[in-house]
């Protein structure tokens, strides 16, 4: 089994960590690019970082860019008290503008994208952020990658010390982390982990999965 060079965004939320753990852990992934606002503050000799800080233009880092096998990217914010027109610039502007330089430098690559439960393909619903969400989704999968999976977990428990940015989410799974690791094993329609959404994407980009968007139940099965 050949292995895979990654890119990561979002390294540093609570997902993104989840999902370097497994890369940096599986024998199977050969090198891990973060590209972050901020350092992830880890230490692995598969691990190497660019810290970037405009996340609509790439090309000062684009050299560094190219010659990858996937990008998992799990950069995106809640859209809890934001107007749209923020919430469209950090989910859709942002992912388009990477995706769009990264099909272009890696034709070859596996891209994934985390987005969310109910996400709406149709761009004409009542949720803002879902509508968001969709247009993302449907404009990602436009881009002339080898492949590209949209990722849409519900509920996501965080395992091994791994914490939320955001400190409302954050008390919500500590407070019920019982509840929730029941829920994973009894609803995996509704609850997954950072682990296995991590061991998902690893072994999606590696052997591709059969439709383009998982929900929380393919995540879990895959
Ligand atoms: N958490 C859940 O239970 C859950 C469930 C379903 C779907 N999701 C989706 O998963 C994705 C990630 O969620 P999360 O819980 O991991 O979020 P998080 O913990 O808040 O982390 C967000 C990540 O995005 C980066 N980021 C945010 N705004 C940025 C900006 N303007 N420029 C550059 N980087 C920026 C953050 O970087 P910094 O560290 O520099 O701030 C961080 O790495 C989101 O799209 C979310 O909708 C999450």
């Amino acid at each position: 089994m050949p292995e895979m060079n990654v890119i990561l965004f979002g390294a540093t939320g609570m997902v993104g960590q989840g999902v370097l753990r497994e890369c940096l852990l599986d024998p199977g992934i050969a090198s891990v690019l973060a590209v972050g606002r901020s350092p992830t503050g880890q230490q692995h000799p598969k691990l190497r970082e660019i810290v970037h800080d405009n996340f609509l233009d790439y090309s000062a880092i684009e050299s560094e860019l190219a010659g990858f096998d996937a990008c998992f990217f799990c950069l995106g914010v809640s859209s809890v008290g934001m107007n749209e027109e923020r919430y469209r610039h950090l989910t859709y502007d942002i992912t388009l503008a990477a995706a769009a330089t990264l099909s272009r430098l890696n034709p070859g690559m596996v891209f994934i994208y985390v987005t969310g439960r109910g996400t709406d393909s149709s761009e004409q619903g009542p949720l803002m952020w879902a509508r968001v969400k969709g247009k993302t989704e449907n404009d990602l999968l436009k881009l002339p990658f080898k492949a590209a999976y949209m990722f849409r977990p519900a509920g996501i428990q965080p395992l091994h010390g791994i914490r939320s940015k955001t400190a409302w989410i954050h008390a919500i799974y500590v407070g019920a982390a019982p509840l929730l690791t029941l829920l994973n094993r009894v609803a995996p329609k509704y609850m997954t982990t950072t682990e296995q959404v991590g061991r998902a994407m690893i072994k999606v980009a590696r052997d591709g999965y059969r439709k383009p968007v998982l929900e929380s139940e393919d995540i879990n099965a895959v």
